[in-house]
């Protein structure tokens, strides 16, 4: 197939997410408000186009214009990212969904959002983080027997506010998958099972005095501390100062504290930044609200 003549030019946004909630390990996201931009302009002369393979932008746009059989253009890019890298925010996620959402709206939006999220779970290799960055929200996710993507909105009767501790050092999710065991007990893991199930349900009914209990994992973070020492210190702070639930968010490096409003999410930063002093943990903190809406295209002229 040749390519429709599309738009010069696809400018999109996409959230930065933050996976796990604490026991929903690979099945619960949400979405932040804090946004990677990435303007794209397809060109025929390939000699000026971005088909560098290793950007992720490029590769997800590019798997869009195979899986259609369009030949791939190559693409100017010019990006704007917000979103702290290999911290545990979703660049990856928001990097793969913005070149497939760009590349599909140059080729006239073939691909409906079940395609677009079956090809972003499969580059990823998760849908986590995919889900919430292009639908928004907080998602339910999990994959079935073909590895297609199921998910489900976790509505939320009263708005949340993430304070966020983003440590300088990073993890890559590589070798924070690599610290997984390769079975856990029986208890553990109904732990996890009723701490997801309790978390969904107190998001859902608006009972937020449960997520402290709801955010409770055995599953990942455990394993995964000794990668970053400071993690359940830094929870406990957050908890200590009156955050309703924290976690390690995604694969780590970063720690999320999920607040009522502003003002407890500023006095949680206030906490996660003495205990980062206090465990000579360098890193900065942020105070963002979840983001109801997924990426989009802003502008397709
Ligand atoms: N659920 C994944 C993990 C998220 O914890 O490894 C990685 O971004």
């Amino acid at each position: 197939m040749s390519p429709t003549p599309g738009p010069r030019r696809v400018a999109v946004r996409a959230p930065a997410t933050s996976a796990n909630l604490g026991p929903g390990f690979d099945c619960l996201g949400l979405a932040l408000d804090l946004w990677s931009d990435v303007i794209a302009v397809p060109v025929s002369d390939s000699s000026n186009a971005a088909t560098d393979d290793d950007n992720l932008v490029v590769r997800a746009a590019r798997r869009v214009y195979d899986g259609v059989g369009a030949s791939f253009p190559g693409f100017h890019i010019d990006s704007t990212n917000r979103i702290p890298f290999s911290r545990g925010l979703g660049s990856s996620a928001a990097a793969i969904v913005s070149g497939a959402l760009l590349a599909n709206r140059s080729l006239g939006d073939p691909l409906g959002e079940t395609d677009l999220l079956d090809l972003a779970t499969e580059m990823e290799g998760h849908p986590d983080n995919v889900v919430p960055c292009l639908l928004g929200g907080v998602r339910a996710v999990a994959l079935d027997a073909q590895d297609r993507v199921l998910q489900a909105a976790v509505p939320m009767p009263r708005p949340l506010v993430a304070a966020v501790f983003i440590p300088e050092v990073h993890v890559p999710t590589e070798l924070a998958r690599a610290a997984l065991p390769t079975s856990v007990s029986f208890s553990d893991a109904l732990f996890n099972v009723s701490r997801a199930a309790l978390l969904v349900a107190a998001l859902a009914s608006g009972d937020y005095p449960l997520l402290r209990a709801g955010t409770g994992d055995r599953l990942h973070q455990p394993y995964r501390a000794p990668l970053f020492p400071a993690m359940t210190r830094l929870i406990e702070a957050a908890l200590s100062a009156g955050a309703l639930g924290a976690y390690s968010s995604g694969a780590g490096s970063s720690i999320l504290a999920l607040c009522p409003g502003r003002a407890e999410a500023e006095t949680v930063c206030a906490a996660f930044n003495c205990a980062a002093t206090r465990c000579q943990v360098p890193g900065s903190t942020l105070t963002v609200g979840l983001s109801p809406v997924g990426a989009h295209v802003v502008d397709d002229g």
